[in-house]
């Protein structure tokens, strides 16, 4: 049966005390509501809608950027959960299929609980996402009789037994689009916050005589974000997930508590992360590289074989192909370097196109930028960039040239040519000595 999914994502969130929007706030780099997105995808909804309010604009800028085909509504008052959905629900029309309702703050849902979600919709008219908890505040108490939900209960409404139950509302919930559609109509906003709550839905349905099931997942799964400090126990759990995944994808982390991971990051088998290595968004690493200690990389495709670091930073627009090799205090931005070349040392490239099997002499520097527009370097394969060299772009370097150590490269250099641009040297007979005496004089003078 096909599932429309709605995300909540309306509130301010007040008790983050910031100028975005909750869920923009980001986990492994990515905002939590595309975590949320990301879960409900891989179910292949019919349609997935979010509800906005507080900081829409950011939020819509972030929908259409990531070019996900998810639909929004607007929820101009946020009156509370129940009103959030019954607004979603106002362009889901006549479906009758399955609606699973998640929060933009509870991002770590995970596709595997929606398929068993959805499963369970086939036996139960409403289902609720459960967990278990000591540390109950703030959420809703789900009040049950053996394998029966009765009701929930929101944490400012409970009574001391009801406070007492520890097994919370993750906040998803799911059932028949008509239903859920039908159940809203009926919600009031007699409680304690003067809000239409979804959580009703449960009660409502039970003076219908229909059946409500729960399932359970762990907590960290269910883990709503309020505050910041929710915000970075989130982050540390991701960070944990994201290394056990790696380490089972077959990588070797040498000390794993200390790599950073993405969402999106990606890395090939046998592939070896040394010690305090940041990987930002957007990278994918094939197999069988070594990432050496203290590198920072973001946007950037490595194809395999291949060795950075250690102190190296790649930043977005870096394309190397395999066997490439990037060393110590290397900077390469937007650039795509082919098979076997290598950057070893203090280097900077920057809109470049290298070919392969050459070599980035030490201190290279493609000059780029002019303080107005940015220009590119094409370096061709087999090149021999001698040392310190300044590639004042726009220039490109033949294929077998070399340029020798301290140039600045203003003009091309055709195949095979040798360039050198730096004035002639000139050696002075003695002149260290003769210098260095009358340094020394002057200073004598100086201090008497
Ligand atoms: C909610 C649940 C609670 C559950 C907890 C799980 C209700 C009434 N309470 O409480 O049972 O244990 O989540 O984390 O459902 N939102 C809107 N429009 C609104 C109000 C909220 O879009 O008018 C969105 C928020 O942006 C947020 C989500 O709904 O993403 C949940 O709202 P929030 O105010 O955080 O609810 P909780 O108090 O955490
Ligand atoms: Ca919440």
């Amino acid at each position: 049966m096909d599932t429309a999914v709605v995300i909540l994502a309306a509130g301010k969130g007040t008790r983050m005390s910031s100028n975005r929007p909750k869920v923009m706030h980001e986990i492994g780099n990515f905002p939590m509501l595309s975590h949320c997105i990301k879960a409900a995808q891989q179910i292949k909804p019919w349609k997935v809608i979010t509800v906005l309010g507080h900081g829409r604009t950011e939020i819509m800028q972030f929908l259409q950027d990531s070019k996900k085909s998810i639909e929004f509504v607007i929820q101009e008052e946020q009156l509370g959960t129940g009103h959030a959905v019954k607004i979603a629900t106002k362009q889901l029309s006549n479906f009758d299929g399955n609606l699973i309702v998640m929060f933009g703050d509870t991002p770590f849902i995970s596709y595997e609980t929606l398929i068993k979600i959805k499963a369970k919709c086939e036996q139960t008219d409403l289902v609720v996402l459960g967990f278990r908890t000591e540390e109950s505040a703030g959420y809703g108490r789900l009040v049950t009789n053996s394998s029966e939900l009765l009701k929930i209960v929101e944490h400012n409404d409970a009574n001391d037994d009801e406070l007492a139950i520890n097994l919370c509302n993750s906040g998803v919930i799911a059932g028949n689009s008509l239903l859920i559609s039908e159940l809203l109509e009926d919600l009031d906003r007699n409680n304690t916050n003067n809000e239409f709550y979804l959580t009703d839905c449960v009660h409502l349905a039970k003076l219908r005589g229909l059946n409500c099931g729960f399932l359970v997942c762990e907590h960290d799964e269910a883990l709503g974000i309020n505050s910041r400090d929710q915000l970075s126990q989130a982050e540390k759990n991701f960070q944990t997930t994201a290394r056990t995944q790696a380490l089972e994808n077959g990588v070797h982390l040498v000390a794993p508590e200390t790599v950073f991971f993405s969402m999106d990051t990606k890395l090939g088998r046998d592939t070896v992360v040394e010690p305090n290595v940041i990987f930002g968004k957007g990278v994918t690493i094939g197999s069988e590289c070594i990432i050496k200690a203290f590198s920072y990389l973001e946007g950037c495709q490595i194809s395999n074989d291949c060795s950075i670091g250690p102190y190296a930073r790649l930043r977005p627009g870096v394309d190397l192909s395999d066997g490439v090799k990037i060393g110590n205090f290397v900077e390469i931005k937007n650039s795509k370097v082919a098979e076997h070349t290598k950057i070893n040392h203090l280097s900077y490239v920057g809109d470049a196109r290298i070919g392969k099997n050459t070599n980035i002499g030490a201190g290279t520097v493609t000059c780029n930028y002019d303080g107005v527009t940015k220009h590119r370097t094409v370096i061709g394969e087999d090149v021999f960039i001698g040392s310190n060299t300044m590639l004042i772009a726009p220039v490109t370097v033949g294929n077998n040239s070399m340029t020798g150590s301290g140039s600045v490269i203003t003009k091309d250099i055709p195949e095979d040519d040798l360039a050198i641009s730096r004035s002639k040297q000139k050696n002075n007979n003695n002149g260290a000595k003769k210098l260095r005496k009358i340094l020394r004089n002057k200073k004598n003078n100086e201090t008497h």
